[in-house]
């Protein structure tokens, strides 16, 4: 069985951590999002993953081909000379997706949640039409494509970003399709959720999987923070060993084996610490991720925050409300930013009061 990935787009939400990586490689708990997704996919026995690209494909091949041979996967980069949208890429890659005559998995990959891949593929078989969609509740609809359906799943309409309210069940970005949608779209930019999914319910060819457990896309950093929270209950709910248990570390936290935790620490809760770290003593953090190699010194209390990779913190610094600092920011002993977006490799030498992006 076989799976494409959309990892075009180009993730301006999730500045400034996508000027330094594309999206889908950015580590969500240590990991690239997109392996979360390649693991899961592996799992319920897909060998083949097209990554449809639009942009930055290099670095995508470079960081993944390794980790796709340790999971036994077959990756295939299908370059898009120009961004395709959302349907365009199954039409670049029609060739590969209809070798045989096998239903395929589509994923959006910033998405992170407990996979229904297994489901997936038993609810797909049992209703026998085109495609299916997996949905999910959430507050703030509007920001997602909202679908609608009858009692046994049948989907009525698809509407992406609604402007006034219709449902709270939303398009979770994970689909299977049957080989036959690809004659519904052509080698041109086009968006899935736009121009293909309304005829196609239309049509009664779309049914609507509503699953369990936790979900979030994670393209921007408030969402990121959140979908943080929810992926590390949903360890603790599975008794992960994952999970940190040790002293100076409460609720749900994860901490890279490589990286150095000072003494009279307090991490947690909701913290990811990836590989090489050094968290001086005397730290405080709650609610954030640090990415690889960054240090955090002495007496500095982080809530919120997204800390790039290879980030210097000074002593005594205060960062809070959803702050993101790009690659190789540092910042200044006893600075205090309130939700600033730091450009990569910037020197902070004053403190950002109120939120901004700082150049
Ligand atoms: N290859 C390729 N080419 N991929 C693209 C392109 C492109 O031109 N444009 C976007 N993508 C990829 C993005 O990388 C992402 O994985 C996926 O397509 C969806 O794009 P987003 O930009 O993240 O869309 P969204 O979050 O606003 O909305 C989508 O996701 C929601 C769920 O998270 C829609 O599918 C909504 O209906 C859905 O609810
Ligand atoms: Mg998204």
């Amino acid at each position: 069985i076989r799976a494409l990935i959309l990892v075009g787009g180009y993730g301006t939400r999730l500045r400034p951590l996508t000027l330094s990586r594309p999206k889908p490689l950015v580590e969500f708990a240590n990991k690239p999002m997109l392996i979360h997704q390649i693991e899961a996919l592996v799992e319920v026995g897909v060998t083949e993953v097209v990554l449809a690209v639009s942009y930055r494909a290099q670095e995508m091949e470079n960081d993944l081909s390794e980790e796709a041979k340790k999971l036994g996967v077959n990756l295939i980069f299908s370059h898009e000379t120009e961004p395709l949208g959302t349907a365009g890429p199954l039409a670049l890659a029609s060739k590969i997706l209809s070798e045989n005559d096998e239903p395929f998995f589509v994923l959006n990959s910033d998405i992170i949640c407990d996979f229904p891949f297994k489901e997936m593929i038993i609810f797909h078989k049992n209703h026998g039409r085109e495609g299916t969609i997996c949905v999910t509740r959430v507050e703030e609809p509007s920001k997602y494509g909202v679908v609608l359906y009858d009692d046994d799943g049948c989907i009525k309409d698809f509407i992406e970003k609604p402007q006034e309210f219709v449902s709270n069940k939303i398009n979770a970005g994970m689909y299977i399709f049957n080989v036959s949608i690809l004659k519904r779209i052509k080698l041109q930019p086009t968006s899935i959720e736009k121009e293909v999914f309304p005829d196609m319910a239309k049509e009664r060819q779309l049914f609507a999987l509503e699953f369990q457990g936790f979900w979030m896309d994670v393209g921007q950093p408030r969402d990121f923070l959140t979908g943080m929270c929810l992926y590390l209950s949903s360890l603790r709910q599975k008794k992960s060993e994952k999970l940190m248990d040790q002293d100076g570390v409460i609720g749900n936290v994860i901490i890279d084996p490589t990286a150095r935790i000072g003494r009279d620490c307090k991490i947690g809760p909701n913290v990811i610490i990836g590989p090489n770290v050094i968290i001086e003593d005397g730290v405080c953090i709650r609610r954030s991720t640090i990415l690889r190699e960054s240090i955090i010194k002495s007496h500095s209390w982080l809530d919120s925050c997204i800390i790039g990779w290879r980030c210097v913190i000074g002593r005594w610094v205060r960062l809070e409300n959803n702050t993101v600092l790009g690659e190789d920011v540092i910042v200044k002993d006893e600075i205090y930013i309130n939700g600033g977006q730091v450009l990569p490799h910037k020197n902070i030498a004053s403190s950002v009061p109120e939120p901004q992006i700082i150049m």
